[in-house]
This record gives structure tokens, C-alpha cells and sequence, in this order.
């Protein structure tokens, strides 16, 4: 079984809970896994079924309906959503009425096999087919299974206003894209969520409106590849080429969707996530250094160090260019922090190859990563054509030399705060004491400091006085300008 080690993933699920809605009657249980991109899907969901009489609760015991949104993306991950479904059969015993239904990545990538391995599943969604809920559960109701894990052309959800789970009124994901034409080689992700298509500008910014309207102050640009986003009237990425040409001379560039945005919401913090390096262009560089309002931050994985590596992982750039890139972000915006994902033991990996990646690191010095040993997905490319050939205790120990390698890294870069002053967003309660907030800087680095007047959504100017590889601790001076 393969293994993964990572630094600030949620292992565990996340179960969401809502305002409750007078009148309904209905209960829905609702857990999130994986990535952020799944839970803003389940604020749809649980959108979606606000209509249909539910309100969401945080008893398992209690509910009519229970959905877990679902990951693919590592053996591991699968492993404990099947763990997770014993739990709901333990449950279901006591309460038989209770329905189960699996959404996501897996209920996409196993289809009816769901419905035949594990009996507690009543209804299997895919993510394109959230909209279908409503029918499928008048199938179950009914008596029979519920299926449909149609992947789309056009679906966005962009009209559907989703209601915020377990938020802390202060940070929300908007979904920008869906789906990813990339076919990196190791990667379900084309398969359990379709091809790439983006989602009308207009839909995201009256999105932000409304979230701004009700006092939120940070949106995070979701898509599996943001600098791909581009809106030309609606429909695939990949069709683009064929639109008219009035479409394509009034597209909407990704540059073009955050200039949008920061200029339309100047008080708004904007990030995004996440950036394949071989689609980001120096556009949106100058953009991000223009508005202070978008963060000095950019998530841009990159898996592997050897251009050997990124060529059989199907990656489209090379070492070199990726350093060019680096180099370019750090002219452009000097204070910009970088995080990675890494792979460890990609099919033929060798030793160099593995050299080749913690030299890349000792170039970048990333701010922080997540890092996984490669774990072998049905279905891909790799696992089709590559043997899954390098040795489980050699990925492991590769895949801890690139966790203290960045252990020391993340320290570094802390460490430059200490003694400077940052801008912070209070986003609630440190988990360690009640009597400090904790937020995070435009670099995305967590800060803690004493609560003093201060209150959540509030932006303050916090002197750093001390940090560990991924906290900083500092003192509050002020109410920053942005407020
Ligand atoms: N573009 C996406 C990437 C999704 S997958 C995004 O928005 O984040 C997130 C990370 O999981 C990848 O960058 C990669 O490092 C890791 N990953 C994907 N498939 C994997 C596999 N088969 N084994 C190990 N790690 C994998
Ligand atoms: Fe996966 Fe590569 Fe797309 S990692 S999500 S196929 S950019």
C-alpha cells in the first residue's frame, strides 16, 4: 500500500455544518475529503439540497442522509473513505432509515462497482451531476440505487450560490475552473473530474459580491490549474481555437480574471490555487504585483527536480525553465513566497533523479510543501505503461529526505520574519490558546499573536518576535490601513 507524508494536509474529514434553514425538516450529514476544491463542491451540494428540505447536522446518528465527497488521488486516500463507510454501516444499523451516498473523485473513478462493493452505498455522484440530486433521491425514495457520474462539457455550477460550510466568515473558496485536460501521467484527476472548462466572469465576481456584501474578507481562486482559466462565451478549453472571433478577442485570460477582481474589490485579499508552472504566464505576475490586495504567494508544484522525471510525468517544462519561472516571480514580486508538491519514487526514478529534486529545492528554498510518495492510481498512463519499479522503503526514505530538506527550508524563510512587521487577517482562535488569534500573511504563513481589541476579520499590523518552521509569533501594533 503506498505511503504518503505530508506537511498541513488534512487527513481527516471534514464534517460541514451550516445555518439552519426554517421549514426544513430533513437532515444531511456532510463530510468533506481531499482536496479544497471538494469542499467548496460540497457547499454546493449542500446548497442543492437546502431546496430539497435539508438542513445540515453534526450528528452522524441523527441523519436521513449521509455524503462523503470523496478523493482519488492516492491509494491512501480511498483507503479511508472505505474505512469511513464501516463507521456508517455501525450506524445505519441503529438507524436503517439513514441513506448513504458517495460524491467525488471516487464515485466517479468506481461507478456501479461502488454500488456492488459496498453495500451501505445507496447513490454514487460524480462531480458534474450535483444538479441531478434532487431526481436521484426520489430513485432511492423509491426504493432503487441512484447512479450518475456523467462528466460535462459545460458545467460550472455558476449560478448556484453555495451556502458556507463550517466557515469562519472571513475566507472563501470560489470555484474559477473545472476539470483538467493535462494528463500528467501519475495524476486520476482528468478522469475523475473531465475536461477543463471555465466559468463566466461575471458568475465569479457576483459571487464575490455577495461574499463581500456579507463581510467576507479573503477569497481563494479555486481550479486544478487557475493560470489556465479562460472564458470565451462558455464551453471547453480545448475548443477555444474553433470559437468565433469576436469570442476569442473578448476572452478573459486568467491575468485579466484577477485584474478583475482587485480592482473591483479593492479591500477584498485575493489568492488562487493552484498554478502549473507550465501555464503561468509573467501577465499574471505583473498583475499580482500591481494590487497589494492579491497575495505574495503562489502555490507551483512542481513534483520532481529532473527534466527526466518531469518528461515521463508528462510535465511540459523542463528543470531549467522552471527555474527561469522562479527567477521571474522573484524579480517581479521580490516578496513572494512559493510552496511545492513533490513526488518521491515516480516510476524510473533514480538516485540522480532524486538528487536532481533536492538540489531544485536548495535553489527555491520554498516556503513550505506537501509531498507524497507516488502512489500508483488505475487507470493512468503510468500505470498503464511505466512499472511502478522503485522499492517502497527507497520512495520512503527519499520521501523524508525531501520532508527535512524542507523542514529546514520553512525555517528559513520564518525566521527572515522575525523582527518584521506583517499584515495579518484574523481568522479565529489559535488552536493552542484561548487567548491569541491566529491568521496568516500575504505569504500565507500562519502568525499568532495576543487577541488584546482586536476581533476576527479584522486586518492588523503584527511585529514578529519569534517563529518555529511553520508558525510565526509576533504582537499586535495596529489596525492596518486595509480596514
Ligand atoms: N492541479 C492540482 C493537483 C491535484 S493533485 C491542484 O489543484 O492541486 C495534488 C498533488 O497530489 C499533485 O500536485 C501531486 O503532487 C500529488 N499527486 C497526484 N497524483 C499522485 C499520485 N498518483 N501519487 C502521489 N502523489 C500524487
Ligand atoms: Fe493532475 Fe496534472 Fe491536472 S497533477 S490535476 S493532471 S495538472
Amino acid at each position: 500500500m503506498a505511503s504518503e507524508h505530508v506537511i498541513e494536509e488534512k487527513k481527516q474529514g471534514q464534517t460541514l455544518i451550516t445555518e439552519q434553514k426554517e421549514g426544513n425538516s430533513k437532515k444531511l450529514f456532510i463530510e468533506s475529503y481531499g482536496c479544497q476544491m471538494n469542499l467548496n463542491d460540497s457547499e454546493i451540494v449542500a446548497s442543492i439540497l437546502s431546496e430539497q428540505g435539508f438542513n445540515t447536522t453534526q450528528k452522524l446518528e441523527d441523519a436521513d442522509l449521509v455524503l462523503v465527497n470523496t478523493c482519488s488521488i492516492r491509494e491512501k486516500a480511498e483507503t479511508t473513505i472505505r474505512k469511513r463507510l464501516q463507521k456508517y454501516n455501525a450506524v445505519k444499523r441503529i438507524n436503517p432509515k439513514m441513506k448513504v451516498g458517495v460524491l467525488g473523485c471516487m464515485a466517479e473513478r468506481l461507478k456501479e462497482k461502488f454500488l456492488e462493493e459496498e453495500k451501505i452505498v445507496d447513490l454514487v455522484v460524480g462531480p458534474d451531476a450535483y444538479r441531478d440530486l434532487p431526481n436521484l433521491l426520489q430513485e432511492i425514495d423509491e426504493g432503487r440505487d441512484a447512479i450518475n457520474v456523467l462528466l460535462s462539457k459545460d458545467e460550472t455550477y455558476g449560478d448556484v450560490s453555495p451556502v458556507r460550510l463550517n466557515s469562519n466568515g472571513v475566507s472563501a473558496f470560489v470555484s474559477i475552473t473545472r476539470g483538467c485536460d493535462n494528463m500528467c501521467t501519475f495524476c486520476v484527476v482528468p478522469f475523475t473530474r473531465g475536461r477543463e472548462r471555465s466559468r463566466d466572469p461575471q458568475s465569479i465576481l457576483k459571487e464575490i459580491q455577495d461574499l463581500a456584501d456579507t463581510n467576507f474578507k479573503e477569497i481563494t481562486l479555486l481550479g486544478q490549474n487557475v493560470d489556465s482559466f479562460l472564458w470565451y462565451g462558455g464551453g471547453l478549453k480545448k475548443n477555444f481555437k474553433k470559437a468565433s472571433e469576436i469570442a476569442q478577442a473578448t476572452a478573459v485570460d486568467f491575468a485579466q480574471l484577477l485584474e478583475m477582481c482587485a480592482t473591483a474589490f479593492p479591500k477584498m485579499r485575493f489568492r488562487f490555487s493552484t498554478s502549473n508552472p507550465q501555464d503561468m504566464d509573467l501577465n499574471v505576475l505583473h498583475t499580482m504585483a500591481k494590487h497589494r490586495n492579491i497575495c505574495s504567494y503562489i502555490h507551483l508544484p512542481v513534483q520532481s527536480g529532473s527534466t527526466a522525471v518531469l518528461k515521463a510525468m508528462n510535465r511540459q517544462h523542463t528543470r531549467e525553465e522552471y527555474m527561469e519561472l522562479v527567477d521571474n516571480i522573484r524579480k517581479i514580486i521580490p516578496d513572494c513566497a512559493l510552496s511545492q508538491d513533490m513526488i518521491a519514487g515516480f516510476c524510473g526514478e533514480t538516485e540522480e533523479d532524486h538528487q536532481d529534486t533536492l538540489s531544485l529545492m536548495e535553489y527555491v528554498k520554498y516556503d513550505f510543501g506537501f509531498m507524497f510518495a507516488y502512489s500508483e492510481r488505475p487507470g493512468t498512463l503510468a500505470a498503464k505503461k511505466m512499472p511502478d519499479d522503485v522499492p517502497m522503503d527507497v520512495k520512503k526514505r527519499r520521501l523524508t529526505e525531501i520532508i527535512n530538506l524542507q523542514q529546514i527550508h520553512s525555517l528559513q524563510r520564518t525566521k527572515h520574519f522575525v523582527g518584521k512587521t506583517v499584515e495579518v487577517l484574523i481568522e479565529g482562535e489559535s488552536k493552542k490558546s484561548d487567548k491569541h488569534w491566529k491568521g496568516r500573511n500575504s505569504q500565507n504563513t500562519v502568525v499568532v499573536f495576543d487577541k488584546e481589541n482586536y476581533k476576527i476579520g479584522d486586518f492588523v499590523n503584527v511585529k514578529i518576535d519569534d517563529c518555529t518552521s511553520a508558525t510565526l509569533i509576533g504582537t499586535a501594533i495596529e489596525f492596518s490601513d486595509n480596514n
